[in-house]
């Protein structure tokens, strides 16, 4: 058994067998001792036949001293609903050490204090006002649109999806359109280290600054109210509580940290899926109302979160895998969104049409579910649809290939070279 992976067999066999699952051939490129390990950067960098080797034969199992991991769709989903028995706090971490905040953060709370802050972020973000955001979006998605040649080749990911997400959750916010390049300046700068400390970093303090700076600009002109995130947490209605000024910032920090990146992975990853196999492609065009169902799948092969993390806060078992109080389990929503046992032996198999595609993990499940999922929807949506009434004749550059990008927690195609006339066929 390698160093890190130290899964404990025992109980794996004992879930297999009840699972019916049969013992993973050993002629796999990884052989038993080489489940997916989320310590081990070779695995990280390609994790899919790691994440199948730990699905049949190691549903839950230890990765090291602090950290056990949930590797299938029944188990992933079973933990999410467990709030009796597993904690919010330290969600991200996969080392001993929690991130330090100041303030808890609603990712990391649990019941009651999760429950107050989910309720008031809900204000700016429940679905009917998050599809009010709609012209806001089509008026971001056009802007980046009319930035593309007519023809010709480009990458999608920096010159196209790389803007729509920062714009669209800036626009939620209500930071003023004149800041928003440099404030996604020094986000990206973060969210590119990120579940890793960035407190050190320059753009770190840079930012804090603005957004501290942008909350007391508000509060000083109560009579000038909007319809936003900074609104609603600036100015608290009766029975809510005040909100000191580094809370609020806060607060907008994770939403900037949790809205970026895995909806430029979501747009990125179904671009690249559909025109991969490009009759996928041209179905969606000439029938748009496919496209839902497109992103769905995207969600669900290419999981553009790769994994939340949950502390035991008892000692607990888990699929027959004894998990001591404060150790904590790796959500693998990646592996869980690949189960054979769930999604059938093409489970790795882009399919736009595929039914069900909506019943993923991605998002996560229960109380933590994903507050920001309808504006995700949405932006995906405007943002493909565009390209495709602009450019139905897209194509992939002949040399474009699916490498994931780095980090721990985003999958995402590291580049979408394409040639936006359809000139050079692949
Ligand atoms: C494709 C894009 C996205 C993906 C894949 C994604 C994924 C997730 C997942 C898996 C969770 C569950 C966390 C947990 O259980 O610990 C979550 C929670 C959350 N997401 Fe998203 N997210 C996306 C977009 C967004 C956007 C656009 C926003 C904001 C506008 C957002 C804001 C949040 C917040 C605030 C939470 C915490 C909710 C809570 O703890 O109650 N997300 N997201």
């Amino acid at each position: 058994m390698s160093r890190d992976a130290v899964y404990c067999s025992a109980w794996c066999y004992i879930e297999v067998a009840q699972r019916e699952r049969q013992i993973f051939a050993m002629t796999t490129p990884v052989d038993s001792a080489e489940f997916f390990d989320p310590l081990n950067p070779q695995h990280v960098a390609e994790p899919d036949e790691f994440m199948r080797a730990s699905r049949k034969g190691c549903p839950v199992g230890k990765v090291s001293e602090h950290l056990y991991a949930a590797n299938t769709d029944d188990v992933v989903r079973a933990v999410f609903d467990d709030t009796e028995h597993f904690s919010n706090r330290g969600n991200f971490s996969v080392g001993p050490e929690d991130v330090r905040l100041p303030f808890t953060v609603v990712t990391m709370a649990d019941p009651p204090d999760h429950t107050v802050l989910r309720s008031r972020l809900l204000k700016s973000l429940a679905p009917v006002r998050l599809r009010k955001l709609t012209p806001k979006v089509e008026n971001i998605v056009r802007k980046a649109v009319g930035t593309l040649p007519a023809s010709g080749r480009v990458d999608l990911y920096a010159d196209y999806v790389h803007f729509i997400p920062s714009a669209v959750v800036y626009a939620l916010i209500g930071i003023p359109e004149p800041a928003w390049r440099e404030v996604q300046t020094w986000s990206d700068a973060i969210v590119r280290v990120i579940p890793g400390p960035s407190h050190e970093l320059s753009e770190f303090a840079s930012l804090m600054e603005f957004l501290a700076q942008l909350v007391e600009e508000r509060r000083a002109r109560p009579e000038d109210r909007h319809e936003d995130v900074l609104d609603n947490l600036c100015f608290a209605e009766p029975g809510e509580a005040e909100m000191p000024t580094p809370e609020v910032v806060c607060h907008i920090f994770q939403l900037v940290v949790a809205a970026t990146d895995t909806t430029r992975a979501l747009i990125t990853n179904c671009v690249y899926r559909l025109l991969d196999d490009r009759s996928q492609w041209e179905a969606v065009v000439a029938d748009r109302s496919l496209l839902p169902n497109a992103i769905e799948e995207s969600l669900r092969v290419d999981s553009p979160a790769q994994f939340m993390v949950r502390t035991a806060v008892e000692d607990v078992t888990l699929a027959g895998c004894p998990i001591p109080a404060g150790k904590k389990v790796y959500l693998n929503l990646q592996s869980a969104n690949h189960d054979e046992e769930r999604w059938g032996d093409d489970s790795r198999t882009y399919r736009a049409d595929r039914p069900d595609a909506a019943m993923h993990l991605a998002f996560g499940k229960g109380i933590h579910a994903c507050i920001g999922a309808p504006l995700a929807r949405i932006e995906a949506r405007v943002a493909i649809e565009a390209l495709m009434d602009a450019f139905p004749g897209m194509r992939l550059a002949p040399d474009a290939t699916w490498v994931k990008c780095e980090g721990v927690l985003t999958r995402r195609v590291e580049s979408l070279p394409v040639c936006l006339d359809g000139g050079e066929v692949r």
